[in-house]
């Protein structure tokens, strides 16, 4: 039996991880969330040593990435026997893992270890370039979009209640764009909507809102 697949693309911080955990949550998918896969390329890159403009190293990395995951609330992130679940989201990382996503053969790399995750298990994978790379025959494709300035304020709320330390919603909308703008614009799986994908702007919506817009598509198509 092929798995039933679920694929959530967006820009940056549009709430892409929340839904599509707790969408799978509700149908009892798996969830796989692919960003966390590029940045632990990039941890393990700076972990290293290595400098970002070094592909070679970059690759090699990529190509043998100790990488796990757990089940947990959050998912937790091992490289090895490294928790790195809180590691992966730092500034410095998040400032870096554009650069180390555009190299073709990371990419090579991550979406052959998705594919594989994706392969056996109903799923929820949320990323960039799913509906259009990874699992272009998904039946439900969602390009989950929101306002830049709204994006902004949600990872710093978010970032207040964690108790993470956070810069301000001006400086988180800077990066925010500016990381948008650089997976938009590479040249290998840009960040792009799958023609039959479908659209949902998130900027006024709550997450159960959401959550239930996508769970009636997927009741629909299932
Ligand atoms: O989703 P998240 O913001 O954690 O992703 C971090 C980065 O990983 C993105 O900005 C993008 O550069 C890269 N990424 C990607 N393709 C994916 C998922 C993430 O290029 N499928």
């Amino acid at each position: 039996m092929t798995s039933f697949q679920v694929a959530i693309d967006g820009p940056a911080s549009a709430g892409k991880s929340t839904v599509a955990k707790l969408v799978a949550q509700k149908f009892g998918f798996i969830y796989c969330d692919t960003g966390a896969m590029y940045r632990a390329v990039t941890l393990a890159a700076l972990q290293q040593g290595v400098a970002m403009d070094d592909e070679a190293a970059i690759i090699e990395i990529a190509q043998h990435l100790p990488l796990r995951f757990e089940a947990g609330d959050p998912q937790q992130v091992f490289l090895g026997d490294q928790n790195v679940t809180q590691l992966i989201r730092t500034s410095e990382v998040a400032a870096n893992v554009s650069a180390v996503a555009a190299i073709g053969e990371v990419r090579t790399a991550m979406v052959a270890m998705q594919r594989e995750i994706a392969a056996t298990d109903n799923i929820v994978m949320d990323g960039r370039d799913i509906g259009t790379t990874v699992l272009p025959q998904a039946p439900v494709k969602i390009f989950m979009v929101a306002s830049a300035y709204e994006r902004a304020r949600r990872r710093y709320e978010d970032n207040k209640q964690r108790g993470l330390p956070t810069q301000s919603i001006e400086a988180l909308q800077a990066a925010i764009e500016l990381r948008d703008q650089k997976d938009s614009t590479r040249a290998v799986s840009p960040l792009t909507q799958a023609p039959d994908a479908i659209r949902l702007d998130t900027t006024h919506l709550t997450i159960e809102e959401v959550v239930n817009e996508i769970s009636e598509i997927i009741e629909k198509t299932q």
